[in-house]
């Protein structure tokens, strides 16, 4: 069994069987330690399709890249990095397919959402309320915009709303008048006093715990702008696809999720126009099929082995 310190790839075997069809360009959106490369460039390497085929690996962590790139050396010659969002997975895809991969298809992209074990356990970079660190959040640590900077500057209706919005928390309201109040005495800069606040304005406290992980998550979501960047990344790299080649995404949570299945969804349908007016065919067929029709979850060894892909839901589509 491969030892992964940094971070530990989930669903790695259905990601990889789904994804890899044969040679051409792969691109990781969402390197992290590597661990999903890694397995994608051995597959290639076994079905003796590595020789015709680049993986690209993208990410907006300088410590990912590293971490991958030493990772991965056994495959410098079939691999290459590049460090920013993967909304720009077209543009990666365009130069990959003028440059080193010259004339290979875009056979698959992958998309494994959110952060690596390595980001929520170094206090540093403020993505964990167990642990006391500046109130950060950044993936990209050049990014604008900090968690401190949403939980000290937005006005109180727009905090609720953020919550709400993109926490599905309740108390969002009460949470958001919470943080307010406690600005009067001056700047909330830690995880630490965050954390303390949010389970302060939590009126039970045996539900504390999913009210926390949710104004997190909510925090993170805004700090990185993470669906606008899925949608983008969606269909940029759809379009940036050769036909038959394949895009999964892992999501970890049922906004993302929500998007991705619309996404794959509306790609796999035919359109028959307006409701109500009777066609004898489509206007447009389907560009695309669904690989997976439900979302591939993680079994129970899995989640006792690995605890972070409990939540995991992989969805899988084939372009036309
Ligand atoms: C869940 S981890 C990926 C782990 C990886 N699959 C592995 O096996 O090691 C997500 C990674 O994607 C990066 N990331 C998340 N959103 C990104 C975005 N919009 N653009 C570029 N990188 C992103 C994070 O910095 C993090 O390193």
């Amino acid at each position: 069994m491969e030892a992964y310190g940094y971070h530990a790839p989930v669903l790695p075997d259905e990601t990889v069987s789904l994804l890899v069809t044969g040679p051409g360009i792969y691109i990781d959106g969402t390197l992290g330690g590597g661990g999903h490369s890694l397995l994608i460039l051995r597959r290639l390497g076994e079905t003796g399709g590595l020789g015709r085929s680049l993986l690209v690996g993208i990410d907006q962590d300088t410590n990912a890249l590293d971490e991958a790139s030493r990772k991965l050396v056994e495959f410098q010659g079939s691999s290459m990095f590049v460090r920013g969002n993967f909304s720009t997975v077209g543009d990666v895809a365009r130069s990959a397919g003028e440059g080193p991969g010259r004339g290979l298809p875009v056979m698959g992209i992958l998309l494994d959402l959110g952060v690596s074990s390595f980001q929520i356990d170094t206090p540093e970079r403020g993505f964990s309320y167990l642990r006391n660190g500046p109130l950060d959040m950044r993936m990209d640590p050049d990014g604008p915009v900090t968690a401190a900077d949403i939980v000290n500057g937005y006005e109180e209706k727009a905090l609720a709303s953020l919550f709400r919005r993109y926490g599905e928390e309740p108390l969002g309201g009460r949470i958001a008048r919470a943080l307010v109040a406690a600005r009067g005495a001056g700047r909330i800069s830690t995880t630490g006093e965050l954390a303390a606040l949010v389970k302060g304005a939590c009126p039970r406290k045996d539900l504390a715990v999913k009210t926390l992980s949710r104004v997190y998550q909510a925090l993170r979501i805004e700090v990185n702008d993470e669906l606008g960047v899925l949608e983008e990344a969606l269909e940029e790299g759809f379009e940036a696809l050769s036909p038959g080649g394949r895009m999964a995404v892992i999501s970890y949570h049922s906004l993302e999720d929500r998007i991705v299945k619309r996404f794959f969804a509306s790609k796999a349908a035919e359109d028959w126009g307006p409701k109500g007016v009777a066609l004898r065919e489509p206007l447009a067929p389907a560009k695309a099929i669904q690989v997976t029709r439900k979302a591939v979850t993680a079994t129970q060894e899995e989640i006792d082995r690995n605890p972070r892909s409990r939540s995991a839901r992989l969805r899988v589509v084939q372009k036309l």
